[in-house]
Formats: C-alpha cells, structure tokens, sequence
C-alpha cells in the first residue's frame, strides 16, 4: 500500500488531500500517515519473530508525543538521548522498563532522572559516566544496569556526519580499553552488568557494515564469557537506511535476518534502535509557493518552508523528493532550486528540480518524517510547523502550528 498517493491528480496522505490539510492548518506542515508508521513497526516486529528481541525506536529521529504514543501501544521499547526524550516517552505513554538510556554525555540530573523512572539499561559511553553512574545510583539506593557502548572501528560508508563507528569518532569506547572497563564494572557498587552495545552510523544501505559490527561485538561477548561475565543482551542499535532518492537498503526482513543468522542459537536477547528506518517515510513537508524568481544564472521557487524546518538539505546536502500536489495540467516545466526565505545561501530544500509550478501551488518535500521537525530551529524567528498526522480519511493536529509571541515569552528586558 502506498500511504502517499496521488488520487485524481491530487496528492493525498492516505486519503486526504494534501491541499485539504493546507486549507485547514496552513503551511508550512509535516503530515505524517498514521497507518504508514504502524506497518513501519509491524514489519519490523514481525522480522524479529521467534527471536527474543525488544525493538526500542530511537525518539531523536521524530519525537512527537502521537508518533510515540502509537509506537507505545504497539508494544515498541525507545531509545532516548536525554531527559526531554524521557519525559517525552513517559508522557506519551510508554514504558521506562522497555527504555534504554544511550547519549554520549548524559548529567547527573539525566542519570537521576533515568534511575527514578526505572530505565531497562543506561547504554555508557565512558569510564566517568560509569563512575558518576555508580555513585548517582549508589547514593539512590539503587541498581543501573549498563551496557558498554563499543566502539568497533568500522566504516558504515554514510555521511560522514552521521558515521558514529569509526574510531575518530566521539562516540562509544574502544574495544581494547571496554574490557577492563567492563572488569571494573562488575565491581562498582550500584551496577549491574546486563549488555553490550554499538550504533556504528545512520542511513546505512548495505547489511556488510552491520556485519562487521556484530562479529566486534560477538567476540567480546564471547571474550566476556570465558571472564566469567554472561551477558543478558546485546544492543544493536539503529541505522537501517530508506530510500530517498534512488538508494537500495535491504528491507528490514533482510537486514534482521542476517543479523540473526550471524548470532545463530546463541540465548541472548537484541535489542535494535532504528529510527529513520521505521518513520522516515511516513512523513511529508507540505509548503506554499510564495514567489518565482528568475536569477542571472538559475531560477528558484521561493517556498514558505526553510531550513529552519528542515536542515537536512543544508547540513548534509541530502536529496528530498519534491512532489505538485496538485498535477499541473500542462505547460512548459523549468529547473529550479526549490529555496526558503532565510537569510542563508544554505537555505535550500531541493536543487536543481524540474517543475512546473506557478506562485500558490503547494509542494511536498518527501521523506521528510525522521530527522525533520526535530531538528527544526526558529532561526529568523519563524515559528515551527504544524505537525499533522492521518488516519484514514481524518487529519489530526497533533502539534499547534507555534505562535510569534510564545518565541520570545520567556526573554526578559534589562530594568
Ligand atoms: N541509536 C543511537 C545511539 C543513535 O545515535 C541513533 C541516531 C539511532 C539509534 C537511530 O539511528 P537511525 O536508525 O535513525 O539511523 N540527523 C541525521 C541522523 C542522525 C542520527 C543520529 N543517531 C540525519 O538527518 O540524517
């Protein structure tokens, strides 16, 4: 099933029209479809079948409170990188025992936080965050249980922004120094050793880098093993690319499944972190044409969205899709940069397009439901979208488009 489709010659989310959503919320706004996130999760869940494992979707990638609050009720553990992210989860419903803590620096008001709320496993990055963790849980009366987040080496051939396993990488520990870290963590007081954990990067479109991952991972736990350390679980983390424009990511059957094999009959439980793979493409920018403009050496379509909505563009030159919503009936198409009104050269969404649009025509910028609103800014002082989701024939607004006065209600003037 398609859940972005065009009907008639109008662009629908599911089944309503994109126009329709313009009309009633304005723009720009991300849509998102209700059913597109529930199949997401189910194929997921259901390559994981037979298997102890426990999904926990990443809240960075799209944290709003409906999106976790459908993934809850499916049964879905999270991932979190922060105190917000916490409360995000608990306050959309879902469950702390299924909640595992990863983030390279969280405080000790985030570890108390986690502790308090009963966190499954705090995904530690460092010899001081597990000293600091030991302590916040000792003088709290109470046990955290810890993976090691290792750092593998290994080229997830992505973005280099986005790459998190190499070893110049801030991210998790080397291989060499987690075992007498792993050592001393059995020893310190209010830890428990229960997991071993590695995210080596995001939109990875082939199985081999996970791969390589797993067998660093897989030595260890043997190595742990024959130290008398039996590990519960092993954290696999997320980074399952999706297409965006004409990539080839093995479907999440085909990714699992060779994760699986490759673990075999041991009896450990894996838990998984994807993010973008399960909402990426259950959501859209919808924005309105506001100029047309015909530069000395390129035309652009100047947009209601920008960067600031969607930085995706700008930070990592990353392609979007642009879709009319409604299929113009003829004419001559032109190439364009689709642009916003920041003030940036980087305020791009989309190069080098051909399109046939006339100013008040509205556009989807796809493949916008991960790592969009989320990482949405009110540089230029513009508030933030509207956030939308659709079930079935009904849009619900599950974010107030953000109002000018809230940007600075909480600044204060000098007496
Ligand atoms: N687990 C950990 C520890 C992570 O750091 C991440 C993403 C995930 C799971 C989820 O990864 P995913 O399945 O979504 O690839 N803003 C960038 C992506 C940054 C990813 C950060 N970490 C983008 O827009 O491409």
């Amino acid at each position: 099933m398609k859940f972005f489709s065009y009907q008639d010659g109008a662009l629908c989310a599911e089944n309503v029209p994109l126009a329709d959503i313009a009309k009633q919320y304005g723009t720009p706004a991300f849509v998102y479809s209700r059913a597109a996130i529930e199949r997401g999760y189910r194929d997921f869940a259901a390559a994981c079948s037979g298997r102890d494992a426990l999904i926990c979707y990443s809240v960075k990638a799209n944290s709003n409170l409906a999106v976790l609050n459908l993934l809850a009720r499916l049964g879905s553990g999270f991932d979190i990188v922060s105190g917000g992210e916490l409360a995000r989860v608990l306050a959309a419903g879902g469950r702390a025992d299924r909640t595992v803590f990863s983030g390279v620096g969280k405080s000790e008001a985030e570890l108390r936080a986690g502790l308090e709320a009963g966190v499954l496993c705090f995904n530690v990055e460092s010899e001081g965050e597990l000293e600091r963790l030991a302590e916040t849980a000792s003088a709290m009366r109470k046990t955290a249980s810890v993976s090691l987040r290792v750092n593998p080496d290994v080229d997830p051939k992505t973005h280099p922004y986005i790459a998190t396993g190499l070893r110049e990488s801030k991210f998790g520990i080397p291989c060499d120094a987690a075992m007498p870290l792993y050592r001393k963590a059995a020893r310190l007081p209010g830890i428990r050793v229960m997991g071993i954990d590695v995210h080596i990067g995001s939109q990875i479109t082939e199985t081999g880098p996970f791969l390589a991952a797993l067998d660093k991972v897989l030595e260890f736990v043997d190595a742990l093993d024959a130290a008398g350390v039996r590990l519960g679980h092993l954290d696999l983390g997320g980074g399952l690319g999706i297409r965006y424009r004409d990539e080839n990511p093995p479907a999440p059957g085909e990714y699992l499944g060779s994760l699986f094999a490759r673990i075999g009959d041991r009896r450990i439980r894996v838990l998984l972190e994807p993010g973008r793979s399960l909402v990426g493409n259950t959501g859209l920018l919808l924005t309105r044409v506001e100029y047309l403009k015909h530069g000395a050496a390129k035309s652009f379509v100047v947009v209601d969205a920008a960067m600031n909505d969607l930085i995706r563009p700008a930070l990592y030159d990353a392609w979007h899709d642009v879709l009319p919503v409604v299929v113009p009936r003829g004419g001559t198409s032109r190439r364009y940069d689709i642009v916003g009104p920041v003030c940036e050269s980087a305020d791009f969404l989309a190069r080098d397009r051909e399109l046939l649009v006339a100013p008040g025509d509205l556009l989807a910028i796809m493949s916008a439901g991960a790592y969009g609103m989320v990482m949405s800014s009110n540089y230029n002082s513009r508030p933030r979208p509207a956030e939308i989701m659709v079930d079935g024939a009904r849009p619900w607004l599950v974010r107030e488009r953000e109002r000018t006065e809230s940007l600075f209600a909480s600044e204060r003037l000098l007496p």
